[in-house]
């Protein structure tokens, strides 16, 4: 069974924006739904490097900053016609409470 690290509260993340958290393997974007769905991304778009943290959710996609690009929050990945991927990480949330695994890895890279 995988350890888990308590990195915050549901509540910490704005509805329909984000929260940084520094891990080992790098910054991670935490993203908050309309509906409370909370999903983990580096911070980082596959496109160039935009730091997605700063972008809108919309639905379950995050809009990147700088050029507009979407990326699916579940996935990681770019809305076609355009290609590439955000490595993501599982995140657990129980009680209002964040959980993220232990290891600092990112389990989900491409
Ligand atoms: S860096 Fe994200 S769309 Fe260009």
């Amino acid at each position: 069974m995988s350890a888990w690290i308590e990195i915050g509260k549901l509540d910490d993340i704005p509805i329909r924006g984000s929260r940084i958290v520094e891990t080992p393997a790098g910054q991670l974007a935490l993203f908050r739904t309309s509906d409370d769905g909370v999903f983990a991304l580096v911070n980082r778009c596959p496109h160039r490097g935009g730091p997605l943290s700063e972008g809108l959710v919309s639905g379950k996609v995050v809009v990147c900053p700088l050029h507009g690009w979407t990326i699916d929050l579940e996935s990681g990945s770019a809305t076609a016609p355009d290609e590439g991927c955000t490595p993501r990480m599982t995140v657990r949330v129980e009680n209002g409470r964040l959980w993220l695994p232990s290891g600092g890895t990112f389990p989900h890279d491409p």
